[in-house]
């Protein structure tokens, strides 16, 4: 099996609150992510694909393709956005990067032309980051 990744890169907002909980109980899960006024990460996301090697072209996946994909169905919703009001595949959930990456995978799971999603790793800084692999 070969696994083939694409990065990309999006710059967006968000802020950590459960509308459930008072504002004492947010500030102490969520620390200074909660600041009502919302902060900025520079993300990056690696979008993984597993395949055999198609002996013809000797691609798993047509790189280009998968990018094309990628800024179409991800970065184009993300990128410059407020991932609490303004991404369809976000709403309703807490926009942590785990639930980013899961959001991500659901985006992408149905579209990829060769091979079959492996893992979407969603970098929030460069120290922080999730590494989503499906339901199996
Ligand atoms: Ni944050």
């Amino acid at each position: 099996m070969m696994y083939v990744t694409r990065r990309e890169h999006f710059s967006a907002a968000h802020r950590l609150y459960n509308p459930v909980w008072d504002h004492a109980k947010n500030e102490a899960v969520f620390g200074k992510c909660n600041n009502p006024a919302g902060h900025g990460h520079n993300y990056y996301v690696e979008v993984t694909v597993a395949g055999e090697i198609d002996p013809e072209t000797g691609y798993v996946v047509d790189l280009k393709e998968l990018k094309h994909i990628i800024i179409e169905h991800v970065i184009r919703k993300v990128d410059h956005r407020n991932l609490n009001t303004d991404v369809d595949f976000l709403a309703g959930v807490i926009p942590t990067a785990e639930n980013i990456a899961h959001g991500i995978w659901m985006q992408l799971v149905d579209r990829i032309p060769q091979g079959r999603l492996h893992q979407i790793r969603l970098y929030e800084t460069e120290k922080n980051f999730v590494d989503y692999r499906g339901e199996a």
